[in-house]
């Protein structure tokens, strides 16, 4: 039994029908130690872009490949056996329409395990949304600031304060009649998050967007303090392990410098002996 008290994989329907209830985890991962950290706890995990800035240095994720999520979605495949699993379709995968969504989406699904995808866009995406689920492709929709139309928007900015929270609205709507079941809601005021997650079927998982949501989400390099000094306003930082992997870096810089590293536990002797656990003679 997991902490999230699931016995069994979670299943999109299940994610759906959590809808007002107990709020939903979701973090995210790229590797399988963490994958495997993260799956008595969650009730979804994300594979996300973010994986481009947070792992390979990108300065967006517009540079993130349908490769580089298959690999890491591969290998957080390898570290769930409860959470659901969601892989992001990166840029360019599925903009151009219905049908070139569907054969990635495919591709990512059979090539990693993954029960579901997740998409950015509402209204405009809609269509497509309807193409993927009617063929047996659960989508996770985010809508709100969607970080592969930073540049449209002019940077990482909060979406739908005042009048434009009509169009936030209409694509959180969108996504949901188009048979998502669940969708992100990033970085948004929370008068409108809660007027969204009180109007929609689906439940909403926020990011910046309040604990008016249905669950929450956040990138778990943020969260555990391992990306830099990114400290964005709705990033809580649960541990700070850049700072204590720093100090244990340089704890081993320096005893290697001073010949206190390797000490005489380390080092091999000349007589044979019993070969103990994780140890080669
Ligand atoms: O790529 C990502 O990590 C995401 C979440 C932050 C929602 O899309």
């Amino acid at each position: 039994m997991s902490a999230t008290g699931q016995a069994k994989a979670s299943t999109p329907p299940d994610i759906a029908a959590r809808k007002g209830k107990t709020p939903l985890v979701c973090l995210t991962a790229y590797t399988t130690p963490v994958a495997r950290l993260l799956d008595r706890h969650c009730d979804v995990v994300l594979v996300g872009d973010s994986v481009g800035m947070v792992l390979h240095g990108l300065p967006s994720t517009l540079g993130v490949t349908l490769e580089m999520m298959i690999m890491h979605g591969q290998a957080v495949r390898r570290g769930l056996e409860r959470a659901l699993m969601v892989v992001d379709m990166p840029f360019g995968s599925y903009e151009e329409g219905p049908e070139q969504a569907f054969r990635n989406a495919a591709r990512v699904m059979a090539e990693t395990g993954s029960t579901a995808v997740k998409l950015e866009g509402g209204e405009t995406m809609a269509e497509t949304i309807r193409f993927l689920t009617g063929r047996g492709v659960p989508v996770m929709a985010h809508v709100g600031l969607t970080p592969q139309a930073v540049h449209a928007f002019g940077g990482y900015r909060v979406q739908g304060r005042g009048e434009d929270a009509e169009r936030i609205r209409r694509d959180a709507l969108a996504v949901a009649e188009a048979g998502a079941f669940a969708v992100v809601l990033e970085k948004v005021p929370e008068l409108l998050a809660r007027r969204i997650t009180e109007e929609i079927a689906i439940p909403t998982i926020g990011i910046g967007a309040s604990p008016a949501c249905d669950g929450q989400v956040l990138v778990v390099d943020d969260m555990l303090g391992l990306f830099g000094d990114f400290r964005p306003k709705f990033v809580k930082r649960y541990a700070e392990l850049g700072q204590v992997a720093e100090a244990a870096i340089a704890t081993y810089a320096r005893e290697v410098r001073e010949r206190r590293f390797p000490a005489a536990e380390h080092v091999f002797g000349d007589e044979p002996r019993t070969v103990t656990a994780g140890e080669a003679a």
